[in-house]
């Protein structure tokens, strides 16, 4: 009998340094008020020099395993969404799986930037429903002020640094993940990428001197891209599980733009409260967002048991995703 795959367990964490729009002003030419009425971001939280990805994930797959229940032996696949591992190899997944003790798990890397944690969640629902495994960790962590170029004002604003993390396995059968897709179209890549480092143009002085290894940005016509496929997917969502908008508890989406979310909301036809936000706090975590956000939905009883919860991504590559959720 297929088994339904859903979250049992969240944890997350971030730097404790903060970045804040008063500090981007001394950086870069910009303001607290273009920052506020453009984004909706106040501050972010920063990596300190020595700090690395997988330590944040790590930190918020114990604690999602600590409230699941369950011990790291349990695990049997560690899909760690990340667009800034720790290095290019090994994964980040196997190198969280060490530091948790998860010996009887596969750990990998999923790379669809800020849709990553959704990639992983589909995968992982699939592998639990027909049997395959009964439990998983999917993670979500960055540390993307190590990517961003600090002259560059358009990028540098937006992201900050965070992990979060979630136990998925079997549950009861109305519960759990009740849709869930993901897309991508590598025709628009260069309108968000890192063009350096990799194997087409390698990591030369010219490559580093010219700031190649930084993300670069085409963030107005995201923008457009990003409404409408995260939108668009969300409705497919509530169709295929056979629910309307109205049905929704909450929706969390990627925490890209207060805009980006704003206008997602009005597409849908969904009330502001019924929307999550914390982009103010955290800025763009990139795949880190929807976890971080659920796990603070849940922690602060946001969710309840029994509510419907809608997720939905958007992010380089492009890729997107939605994902319908009964807790
Ligand atoms: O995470 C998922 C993938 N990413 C996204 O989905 C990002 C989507 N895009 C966005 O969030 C927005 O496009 C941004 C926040 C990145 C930019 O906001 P915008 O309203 O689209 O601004 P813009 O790029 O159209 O730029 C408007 C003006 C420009 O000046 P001019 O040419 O009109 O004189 C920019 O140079 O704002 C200027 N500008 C800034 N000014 C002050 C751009 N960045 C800044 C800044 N401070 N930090």
């Amino acid at each position: 009998m297929a088994n339904n795959a859903g979250i049992i367990g969240m944890g997350h964490a971030y730097p404790s340094g903060i970045l804040t729009n008063a500090d981007l002003e001394k950086i870069v030419d910009t303001s607290d008020e273009w920052i506020t009425s453009r984004t909706g971001i106040k501050q972010r939280h920063k990596a300190a020099e020595g700090e690395y990805t997988s330590q944040f994930g790590t930190l918020a797959a114990k604690q999602a395993l600590d409230r699941a229940g369950l011990k790291a032996e349990d695990i049997e696949i560690i899909i760690c969404a990340t667009t800034t591992p720790d290095q290019i190899m090994p994964s980040t997944g196997a190198l969280i799986q060490a530091e948790i003790g998860a010996r009887n798990a596969a750990g990998m890397d999923v790379f669809a930037a800020c849709s990553g944690f959704l990639y992983g969640l589909t995968m992982v629902e699939s592998m639990i429903r027909t049997g395959q495994i009964r439990n998983a960790l999917v993670i979500g962590a960055e540390i993307l002020t190590k990517y961003v170029d600090y002259t560059d004002r358009s990028t540098c604003v937006i992201f900050g640094d965070g992990a979060g993390a979630a136990v998925v396995s079997a549950v009861p059968e109305d519960r759990g993940i009740l849709a869930t897709k993901i897309m991508s179209d590598g025709r628009f890549a260069e309108q968000l990428y890192a063009p350096g480092g990799g194997t087409r143009m390698g990591t030369t002085k010219e490559t580093i001197d010219g700031g190649m290894h930084f993300f670069k940005m085409k963030g107005n016509e995201l923008f457009k891209i990003a409404v409408r496929s995260m939108a668009d997917i969300s409705k497919e969502m509530l169709d295929k599980a056979g629910y309307t908008v109205d049905d929704v508890d909450l929706v969390i989406p990627h925490q890209a733009n207060q805009r980006i979310t704003d206008a997602v909301a009005g597409r849908l036809g969904v009330p502001e409260e019924k929307v999550y936000s914390n982009i103010a706090e955290h800025g763009n975590t990139s795949s880190a967002s929807i976890p971080i956000a659920l796990d603070e939905c849940l922690q602060s009883g946001k969710i309840k048991e029994g509510d419907l919860v809608l997720l939905t991504a958007f992010g380089g590559g492009v890729t997107w995703g939605g994902t319908l959720v009964r807790f």
